[in-house]
């Protein structure tokens, strides 16, 4: 199946409440381990690439070009949307998009509002002449995000009447309003801002982005679904899976070099950690008449 953008499993997410879950790539393990799991739940899919991680992965038109390789070669039927995770400039949208990517998400959080929504409203014109959705932050999400980090000073709540305008100057088809979620491991306990969630979801109508999905408590994320929350980035909890397994399996045979002995047990980690998610936010079994 070809690869879809994000807008209509959001929008069905919102609707139905359920939402789908973005998880980023890091390797090609990543990759096979979460096709495979979108496939077992027959569930829609998200696949996340950070700003980080396209030169660590061979470049923009190679990480299109593996992903659409597998979903042949494992016969994928499953709604896949091939999205760019935090992109921070136009260019790099652009350069996405080109090389094939189904969605963007442009995040000009660290420039003042009246920049973020002028380069904001720039991606969104190009990616929906080629079919693709856009996502935009507001705020700032704390936390560690591959190689940038946002300290607690820097960290900023989304103000609703910003977000508003955001959406009504833009046409953005989802956004990702910080609301006290965390990149990373989560220190202490969070503190998500429920009622503005629910407020920015009623006053915008569009289907809300939850980041940070890792180490959230199981009910703190079926109350952000119950106020429209439609995706959710997860990437941390499977990180951890994944490392988890490779420890284990080194330390039980120390003579271990052949890399797919400990990386079958880590893909299989990671593969599980995603399905676990998709059961959690109500996605599977929603990949309608493709499944
Ligand atoms: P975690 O790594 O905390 O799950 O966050 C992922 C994320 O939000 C990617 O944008």
């Amino acid at each position: 199946m070809a690869l879809v953008s994000m807008k209509e499993m959001l929008e069905e997410g919102a609707a139905k409440q359920y939402a789908v879950g973005q998880f980023n790539l890091n390797n090609l393990e990543f990759t096979q381990a979460i096709l495979m799991a979108a496939q077992e739940e027959k569930s829609p899919v998200i696949l996340g690439v950070s700003e980080a991680y396209i030169p660590y992965m061979g470049g923009l038109h190679f990480i299109a070009g593996m992903v659409k390789s597998l979903i042949d070669y494992y016969g994928v039927k499953v709604p896949v949307a091939l999205h760019l995770d935090h992109g921070s400039s136009y260019e790099v949208c652009i350069r996405a998009l080109h090389a094939g990517f189904t969605s963007v998400m442009i995040d000009a959080s660290h420039h003042d509002l009246e920049t973020n929504i002028a380069i904001t409203q720039r991606v969104t014109e190009a990616a929906h002449v080629l079919g693709a959705s856009v996502e935009a932050e507001l705020g700032r999400i704390t936390g560690r995000e591959d190689d940038i980090v946002v300290d607690e000073a820097e960290a900023m709540y989304a103000v609703t009447e910003d977000c508003v305008r955001m959406v009504r100057e833009t046409g953005i088809d989802c956004i990702a309003p910080a609301l006290g979620s965390v990149h990373g491991p989560y220190r202490g306990q969070p503190k998500l801002g429920f009622d503005r969630m629910g407020e920015i979801r009623q006053l915008t109508g569009l289907p809300l982005v939850l980041h940070g999905g890792s180490g959230l408590p199981d009910e703190e994320i079926l109350r952000a679904i119950s106020l429209g929350t439609a995706k959710i980035n997860v990437n941390t909890d499977n990180q951890i899976a994944c490392t988890q397994a490779i420890r284990v399996y080194l330390q039980e045979h120390p003579e271990a070099y052949d890399p797919r002995h400990y990386l079958v047990p880590a893909k299989k980690a990671i593969q599980e950690s995603v399905q676990a998610k998709m059961r959690l936010f109500g996605s599977s079994g929603r990949a309608g008449g493709t499944a």
